[in-house]
């Protein structure tokens, strides 16, 4: 069963029909929402709402720990994370949409590891391919088939928010090697990794980064609100075709 992460933008989908809601309690405290059951074109899934079912919880104070731990406790098997991203390489303009294959993390403070338990062993998990392979190709192809143009490969810059960058910082991101910048793209990949759960990113530009193109100035939310609508009807149709495998 595959897990549906919905970031800005995508707190529902309109594809999935709802059998059952669960609210799930794990070691690490509540997730977002409740987990939706159902099914995408006659495929069992789930669904989370990453900020809450009315977007109310800021990426920093996501308890990404107990989002995780409540998914793989329902029996999911792989997840697909849908995140709104800042653009900064130039082909990466709003409404473009991008499965990336590279992180760099840029947050703090957050709870960020299940293995922090001081009487045991450490444990390392590997981490030079932050998203599984198959479930990306499994995207690419989705998209694909729904007649969707993506972007195979971006690196990702995870920031800790909620506000966004200085157009200072997001010159020091590009020379970093960064595409792509979000605020919860980590430690959401590692903590799937962690439990073993294979997990791939769909990521939607919202905006130019700050200081790129019509960000050269300023970040402009109504235009956001509008290509996110948008380019989220295209996610809901990649997804539809995810599950036809
Ligand atoms: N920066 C960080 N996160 C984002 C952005 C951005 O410009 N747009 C959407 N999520």
């Amino acid at each position: 069963m595959l897990a549906i992460i919905g970031g800005t933008g995508l707190t529902q989908l309109a594809n999935m029909n709802i059998e059952r809601r669960e609210i799930a309690r794990t070691p690490y405290g509540e997730p977002s929402g409740v987990l939706l059951f159902g099914r995408i074109c006659n495929q069992r899934a789930v669904f989370l709402a990453r900020h809450g079912y009315g977007h109310t919880i800021p990426p920093h104070k996501v308890n990404y720990r107990a989002n995780l731990w409540a998914i793989k406790e329902a029996g999911a098997t792989g997840i697909l994370s849908v995140a709104s991203v800042g653009g900064i390489r130039a082909d990466l303009g709003p409404g473009t949409l991008v499965v990336p294959h590279q992180i760099i993390d840029y947050t703090w403070g957050r709870e960020s590891t299940y293995f922090e338990e001081l009487d045991r062993s450490v444990v390392h998990i590997d981490f030079t391919n932050p998203y599984d392979e198959l479930l990306r190709q499994r995207l690419l192809a989705a998209a694909h088939r729904a007649g969707e143009p993506i972007v195979d490969g971006a690196v990702y810059g995870a920031t800790q928010g909620p506000r966004l960058e200085t157009a200072a910082e997001i010159n020091r991101l590009e020379w970093d090697g960064v595409d792509v910048v979000g605020m919860t793209g980590m430690p959401e990949a590692a903590l799937a990794r962690e439990l073993e759960l294979p997990y791939a990113a769909l990521n939607v530009v919202a905006n130019w980064a700050a200081g790129r193109a019509e960000s050269r100035q300023e970040i402009c939310f109504t235009s956001i609100e509008g290509t996110l609508q948008q380019a989220m009807g295209k996610v809901r149709q990649i997804l539809e075709h995810v599950c036809e495998v």
